[in-house]
């Protein structure tokens, strides 16, 4: 059994090209993990997931402990058997997604008290509840269990936000069961203040993660503030763990991300879209739905290898998306998550030859410069 681990084979500035080992395999990096939310990544069967690149997928502690239940899938033999994905999964913890969804909510030292959006039943998610369902999960990277700090806050709302979120983080790693190819990340927090993002960083580095998320980001702060909080916080990583920017982003949030030193993303962005007609190119966002495509013969993207853009036209797939047919959302889904992992391949070439820089400069120019 391989340990769990991660391997820098080569730089370029703060950009680092390489390679996180698991129980159930590698995830090259950088590398984005399409959102499989309920043990499904919406619209994709996982061969057409895995036929895209992506090696690693990310499930939620929240919908899961809530439907179909985490000893559910632990008795069906964790989540990989269940849902037939081969991969690594990384879970989130849970906390975040209570505060988006759930209702009545009460937080607490213990934890978050919650009703089910789905029934109303009551539950409590605590750091340790929420390492046992990781583990009944058979997540390879589990997610310590964290509060993400709103935006705007003030400098006392957020210090007090990452200070629960840095006990829960001591809990978390005293509760996760260590087993060889299973890993736990820390996630820091502190919002937009450089002060706080430091004590953070330096309070899961003193209890010791297998790598070090970054969340409380992409909720409003906008694409900057994201980027200046980046340059205060990755340099204070260790450099041999991995750095995992939590629910970013579009495709230049996440260019500019791997600029600033960090290795794995997800984000519903790619597979939301493709389910609301909106697909990514080189050249930016094309609306499906729009009238302009119904006589296009061509496809979608010249440069792409996936099946919407192989065998169909985009008057096909305009016609898919006007008559509500679920082919359009299959289609479009896997175009924009194929569209993610060429951006993300791309930039691990880039690294490795040395003009991640240049490679930045064209992708955001191409994207400036709007479909045709
Ligand atoms: N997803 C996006 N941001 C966050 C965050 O701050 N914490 C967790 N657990 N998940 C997230
Ligand atoms: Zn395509």
């Amino acid at each position: 059994m391989t340990a769990f681990g991660f391997e820098v084979f080569a730089t370029d500035g703060a950009a680092r090209l390489g390679r996180v080992h698991t129980a159930h395999g590698p995830m090259d990096t950088p590398a984005f993990m399409p959102v499989g939310t309920a043990a499904t990544v919406k619209a994709m069967t996982p061969e057409s997931v895995a036929s895209t690149g992506a090696q690693t997928i990310l499930g939620n502690t929240y919908h899961l402990m809530l439907r179909p239940g985490a000893e559910r899938v632990g008795r069906l033999g964790g989540l990989h058997e269940f849902m037939n994905w081969r991969g690594p999964i990384l879970t989130d913890s849970g906390g975040f997604q209570v505060m988006s969804l759930a209702k009545l909510r009460k937080m607490s030292e213990e934890g978050v008290a919650f009703q089910s959006h789905i029934d109303g039943s009551r539950h409590l998610l605590t750091p340790e509840r929420s390492m046992e369902i990781q583990n009944l999960l058979d997540a390879d990277i589990t997610m310590a269990f964290d509060e993400c700090t709103p935006f705007p806050a003030t400098p006392e709302q957020a210090a007090e936000s990452m200070r629960l979120s840095m006990r829960w983080a001591r809990r978390s790693r005293a509760a996760f069961v260590d087993r060889p190819g299973y890993g736990l990340f820390g996630i820091v927090q502190g919002g937009v203040y450089p002060d706080l993002r430091a004590e953070s960083a330096e309070a899961l580095c003193g209890i010791g993660f297998d790598g070090y998320a970054i969340g409380g980001l992409a909720v409003g702060e906008g694409q900057e503030l994201m980027f200046q909080t980046l340059d205060v916080t990755t340099p204070l990583l260790p450099a041999d763990r991995p750095r995992y920017l939590m629910g970013v982003g579009k495709p230049s949030d996440i260019i500019g991300a791997v600029l600033r030193g960090v290795d794995m993303f997800d984000c519903v962005m790619p597979t939301r879209s493709g389910r609301t007609a909106q697909a990514f190119t080189r050249r930016g966002t094309v609306n499906l739905r729009n009238a302009r495509h119904q006589d296009d013969p061509r496809p979608l993207s010249e440069n792409c290898a996936c099946p919407a853009c192989r065998n169909y036209s985009r008057a096909y797939l305009h016609h898919l998306i006007r008559s509500e047919e679920i082919l359009g959302p299959m289609l479009l889904t896997w175009h924009n998550i194929q569209f993610y992992q060429d951006v993300m391949r791309g930039l691990r070439a880039a690294i490795a030859e040395g003009r991640v820089r240049q490679f930045a400069a064209q992708a955001l120019a191409d994207e400036a410069l709007g479909d045709i």
